[in-house]
């Protein structure tokens, strides 16, 4: 469930926009005109594959680097003319952490109070607020360097409230914790909506923009490739898909070889046959496996989900697709395992 679902809609004042944002390195261009409307208090989420241009987005929005052309909008506030209005009013965590660890949890959060010129009793309390917030109490005399990912990360966000911002950029927030750290991590990014902050994330997990997100945009080849909520984005693919799984190299093989239209999962000894999942389409393949003598051991129907959108849009591969590494995600072209059954 979207964390806000019922907030961020497109008739409140948009928090972050973007006209014909543009930004190249060398001849290699980035971003080729990326328009967003971010309504304030809502979750959204960019995701795009390595090297899609994340986060030069976020970059450019928080005004760390600038854009060749284009508009952005921040807060209320263009981020080319107006930067100090605009950091003023936002916060960052980058997708590297800005955790200093020679000093401890504490002393981070103490030089994040400074950086904002809080005075020195608002800046311990805010810091032991937040250090109390973010379960890192106990861990908040020892150097950061001692800290596992999750806190890290955790203190990272501390780090970026400290000023309390309005708006809150997170590059991949949840990259490399565990499900536990990253349902902590969901957890906070809610409760950061439900205090009506809005929050601009990137991510490589679909499920976390399907989870956490009021809308998704697919970034790809420098452009925004799709956007809308997850629904709406599994509703553009058709990315339904029956799977057959085998236990028998040699079963497997022999039902690989026949089927043709099929995803191989070599690994898995797997097959994944694209479909709308529908009666008829099903009845169809089981009759004709019986007729083929082809037995699986397991049938699942798989209906679209975020991840067929993301290899759809972006021309990703399937993972653990050994066999065809550079084989874009077909479509589904329903009853297309008849024209291979003969
Ligand atoms: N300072 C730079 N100089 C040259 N090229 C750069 C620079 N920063 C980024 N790039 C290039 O811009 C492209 C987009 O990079 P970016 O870091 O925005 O991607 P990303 O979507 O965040 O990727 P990832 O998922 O790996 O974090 C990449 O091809 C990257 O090599
Ligand atoms: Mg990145």
């Amino acid at each position: 469930m979207p964390t806000s679902s019922r907030k961020g809609t497109h008739s409140s004042p948009a928090a972050v926009t973007t006209v014909g944002l543009r930004k190249s390195y060398g001849d290699k261009t980035v971003l080729d005109g990326i328009d967003l409307r971010i309504p304030a208090g809502s979750v959204f989420a960019l995701l795009g594959p390595n090297g899609a241009g994340k986060t030069t987005v976020v970059k450019i929005l928080s005004t760390l680097i600038t854009a060749d052309g284009g508009q952005a909008q921040v807060a209320g506030h263009d981020v080319g003319a107006s930067p100090d209005k605009v950091r003023a009013a936002i916060g960052v965590t980058g997708q590297f952490s800005a955790v200093d660890g020679l000093i401890t949890g504490e002393e981070n959060m103490l030089l994040m109070a400074d950086l904002h010129h809080l005075p020195k009793a608002e800046g311990r309390r805010v810091t032991a607020e937040l250090l109390e917030r973010f379960d890192l109490t106990d861990a908040a005399k020892k150097p950061a360097h001692t800290y596992s990912g999750g806190m890290k990360r955790r203190l990272d966000i501390a780090m970026t409230l400290v000023g309390n911002p309005r708006i809150i950029f997170l590059d991949e927030p949840t990259t490399g914790l565990d499900p536990r750290s990253r349902h902590t991590m969901w957890g906070i990014i809610r409760e950061l909506v439900s205090d009506g902050v809005t929050v601009f994330l990137t991510t490589q997990y679909l499920e976390e923009a399907d989870e956490l997100a009021d809308r998704i945009a697919v970034l790809s080849n420098g452009r925004i490739a799709a956007e809308g909520t997850a629904d709406e984005l599994k509703r553009q693919i058709p990315g339904g898909h029956i799977r057959l799984r085998f236990s028998d190299p040699a079963v497997y093989r022999a039902a690989a070889d026949t089927l043709h239209e099929t995803t191989r999962d070599d690994d898995a000894l797997a097959l994944r046959i694209p479909s709308d999942g529908g009666q008829r389409e099903l009845r169809s393949l089981l009759d004709w496996l019986d007729s083929a003598g082809i037995e699986a051991d397991e049938l699942t129907v798989h209906t679209p989900d975020l991840n067929d959108v993301f290899f759809a849009l972006t021309g990703s591969t399937v993972p653990n697709q050994a066999n065809e590494p550079n084989q874009p995600h077909e479509p589904s072209r329903p009853n297309n395992f008849k024209e291979t059954a003969r």
